[in-house]
C-alpha cells in the first residue's frame, strides 16, 4: 500500500452534552506498523476509534483510513479495516464457530471458502477445542481472542483493537499479544491498539501516543519517550543504616542522593546505567556494604507523569469527566469480560 495506512489531521469529536472526547489530534500509521493509543480512561480512545472505523462522525478535522476518507468513503474503509470493539457483541447462545460463519457470509466470503476460513481462524486464535462450545461458556480471554478472529475473516490490512486486553489475566494478555505482532511482523499487518497498561504499549507497540483529555500529549517509540524522560536511577539499601551517611557521601559524586523508606538512597545515574559499575566500585573501595542496589528504568508511567502531573495507575479516578455512573458501568464491563 502506497502512503501512510492511518493519517488524521486536527480531528475533533464533541458530545452535545459532554466534553471535546477528541480535541483536535493529528497522527500517522505506517503500513505494517503497530500503533499503540495509550491513555486512562475516559481519554478519548474509543471516541476516535469509533471515527477511524467510521461508526461515529468527527464534529471536525479529517481523517483517512487505508487512503480512504472517513467521512466520504466509508464503504472503501469498512472494506479495509478489521475492528474488534469494546463493546463487540457475541451471542452467547452462538458457538465460536456459527459466529465465524454468520460473520464470513456478512463479509462475502464465498461459500465455498467459508468453512476453511474458519478453521484457519479458529487455529490461530486457539479456539480449535472450544469451537463448538457456546460462547456462554467461554472465559474472558477467549472470547477475545474470538473478537480479534471475527475481526480477521476477511483478510483486513488495517486491524483496530479497543482495549483488546483489558480486564484478562497476564497469561492471556501475552498469548493476544504474540498474536498481534505475529500478524503485523509476519503479514505486514497494520494494527491501531488502544490501551490503558503501559505495560502493553511498551511491549507491543512500535509507536505510542500518549491520549489524556482528547489531547495527544506524547508521541514516539516507547524507547526514546522513556529516555526523553532521563537517565535512570539506582536505589541503594545499606546492609547497616548507621553507615547511611558514608554511602550518601560516596554517592555524591553522581548528583545527590535522595532519602526513601528504610534508609534507602536513590541517585540518578547522568551517564545511564553503564555507571552502575562504577556506583558499585566506589561504595566497595569505601568498604560499604549494601543490602540492595535496584536500578530503575523510565518508564512509560514517569513519561505520562511528567507530561500530565498525574500516574498513568488510577488517572481515571481523579478524571473529573467521569460521572459515577460511568465509572460504575466501566468497571462492571471490565469485570465481566
Ligand atoms: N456518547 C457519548 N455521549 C457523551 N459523552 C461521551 C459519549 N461517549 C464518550 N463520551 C465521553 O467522552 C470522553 C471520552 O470517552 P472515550 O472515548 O470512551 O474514552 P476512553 O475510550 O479513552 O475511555 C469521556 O469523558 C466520555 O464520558
Ligand atoms: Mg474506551
Amino acid at each position: 500500500m502506497p502512503g501512510p495506512a492511518i493519517v488524521v489531521e486536527q480531528l475533533v469529536r464533541e458530545f452535545r452534552k459532554g466534553p471535546r472526547a477528541v480535541d483536535g489530534i493529528n497522527l500517522e500509521v505506517s503500513p505494517g506498523e503497530i500503533y499503540g493509543f495509550l491513555g486512562p480512561n475516559g481519554a478519548g480512545k474509543s471516541t476516535t476509534v469509533l471515527m477511524l472505523t467510521t461508526l461515529l462522525p468527527p464534529t471536525s478535522g479529517r481523517a483517512s483510513v487505508g487512503g480512504f476518507d472517513i467521512v466520504h468513503e466509508g464503504a472503501h474503509v469498512r472494506a479495509s479495516i478489521g475492528a474488534a470493539l469494546q463493546e463487540a457483541a457475541l451471542d452467547a447462545i452462538l458457538t465460536g464457530r456459527e459466529h465465524l460463519m454468520l460473520q464470513a457470509t456478512l463479509q462475502g466470503i464465498p461459500k465455498a471458502t467459508r468453512v476453511r476460513r474458519a478453521d484457519e481462524l479458529l487455529e490461530r486464535v486457539g479456539l480449535v477445542e472450544a469451537a463448538n462450545r457456546r460462547v456462554g461458556g467461554y472465559s474472558g480471554g477467549m472470547k477475545r481472542r474470538l473478537d480479534l478472529a471475527l475481526a480477521l475473516v476477511h483478510s483486513p490490512s488495517i486491524l483496530f483493537l479497543d482495549e483488546p486486553t483489558t480486564g484478562l489475566d497476564l497469561q492471556s494478555r501475552t498469548a493476544l499479544w504474540d498474536e498481534v505482532a505475529r500478524l503485523a511482523h509476519d503479514e505486514g499487518m497494520t494494527v491501531f491498539l488502544t490501551t490503558q497498561y503501559l505495560e502493553e504499549a511498551d511491549a507491543l507497540a512500535d509507536r505510542v501516543g500518549i491520549i489524556d483529555h482528547g489531547k495527544i500529549v506524547a508521541e514516539d517509540t516507547p524507547a526514546k519517550l522513556k529516555a526523553e524522560i532521563g537517565s535512570p536511577t539506582v536505589e541503594v539499601l545499606p546492609a547497616d543504616l548507621a553507615t547511611g551517611d558514608a554511602i550518601a557521601e560516596a554517592l555524591g559524586r553522581f548528583g545527590s542522593p535522595t532519602r526513601g523508606g528504610r534508609g534507602s538512597l536513590t541517585v540518578q545515574l547522568p551517564d545511564g546505567e553503564a555507571q552502575l559499575a562504577e556506583l558499585v566500585r566506589v561504595l566497595d573501595q569505601a568498604g560499604l556494604h549494601v543490602a540492595s542496589l535496584h536500578l530503575h528504568q523510565p518508564s512509560l508511567d514517569d513519561v505520562f507523569l511528567a507530561k500530565t502531573g498525574r500516574k498513568l495507575e488510577g488517572a481515571a479516578e481523579e478524571d473529573p469527566d467521569a460521572t459515577p455512573e460511568e465509572t460504575t458501568k466501566r468497571s462492571r464491563r471490565r469485570r465481566g469480560r
